[in-house]
């Protein structure tokens, strides 16, 4: 049978998504603007000492990193096997063990059941088969085992930045769903449905550094952030389009703002555990 990830199609797509995310400096964002995220996922999904822990979309081990300083066994899977090379000198920094894994979200290369703990800091939101990537999740968890997601919502200042961008970009293929969805707590719920139990959501924001101004943010984010390079790329050749786009973020950032001298952001996630049914 033929399914949505093993398609031509399909493996074009994520090799486009692999490039994007390999843009810019996406370690320097895990760094410097959503270090906290990680430790609060584990946090909130109570990983312990001896579980298995698997963190999906890792990136450079947001999640995976905090995960093995509590003494866990962590895999970290992640489409983009660029990012773990600032990943393996982020957990030689802390001293810890973390196994990488090029994995897509939709088709993990793992056992049914292998995980006690299965997690994703904003990353299996960008997956972009919604069913098929929950399905992936509740699979590879044991039975009474956690999954913990970390997403932005759709209206947070994330989920805002997408929609804004999204005119200047392709249109997305058919059948890929937008990430931000993800941060709305029922459609997790649907997703996940009557296969967990103990589903526990809040939503919460994460405040970003100072920035002199929108601008500047704007600026600094056109040359770390993949998702909106690539959107930039595909305008390049249209001088008013990239205007436009420039006056769309920095408008998008200043309504955002909530300094005084500086530009700060609260920017809005939801964090959602649930346990797998035994
Ligand atoms: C915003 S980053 C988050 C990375 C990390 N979890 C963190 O908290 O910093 C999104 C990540 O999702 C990964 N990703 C996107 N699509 C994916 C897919 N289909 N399967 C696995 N990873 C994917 C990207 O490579 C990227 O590392």
């Amino acid at each position: 049978m033929t399914t949505t990830t093993d398609t031509t199609a399909d493996r074009a797509l994520k090799a486009r998504h692999r490039a994007m995310w390999a843009l810019g400096d996406y370690p320097a964002v895990a760094v410097d603007v959503i270090p906290e995220l990680g430790p609060e996922l584990v946090a909130a999904s109570r990983v312990r000492a001896g579980d298995r822990v698997l963190d999906v979309a890792a990136g450079t081990g947001n999640a995976a990193v905090p995960a093995a300083l509590t003494g866990a066994t962590v895999v970290a899977a992640d489409l983009t096997p660029e990012l773990f090379v600032a990943g393996r000198e982020f957990a030689d920094r802390h001293g810890v063990t973390v196994e990488w894994q090029e994995a897509d979200a939709e088709a993990l290369p793992c056992g049914d059941g292998a995980f006690d703990v299965v997690l994703s800091c904003v990353g299996v939101m960008f997956a972009p088969h919604h069913q098929r990537a929950a399905d992936e999740l509740v699979r590879v968890c044991r039975p009474g085992g956690t999954i913990g997601l970390l997403s932005w919502t759709p209206q947070g200042f994330v989920g805002e930045l997408f929609r804004t961008m999204k005119p200047y970009a392709p249109p997305p293929p058919p059948g890929s769903q937008p990430p931000p969805r993800w941060g709305d707590e029922h459609h997790v719920r649907a997703l996940l449905g009557d296969r967990v139990t103990d589903v526990v959501a809040r939503r919460q924001t994460l405040t970003t550094d100072p920035f002199p101004t929108p601008e500047a943010w704007r600026d600094y984010w056109k040359t770390v952030y993949g998702p909106t390079i690539a959107v930039y790329r595909t305008i390049a050749d249209d001088p008013e389009r990239v205007a436009a786009l420039d006056r769309d973020l920095a408008a998008l950032v200043a309504r955002f703002d909530r300094g005084t001298d500086t530009t700060v952001m609260d920017w809005e996630y939801l964090i959602l555990t649930a346990r797998k049914r035994g």
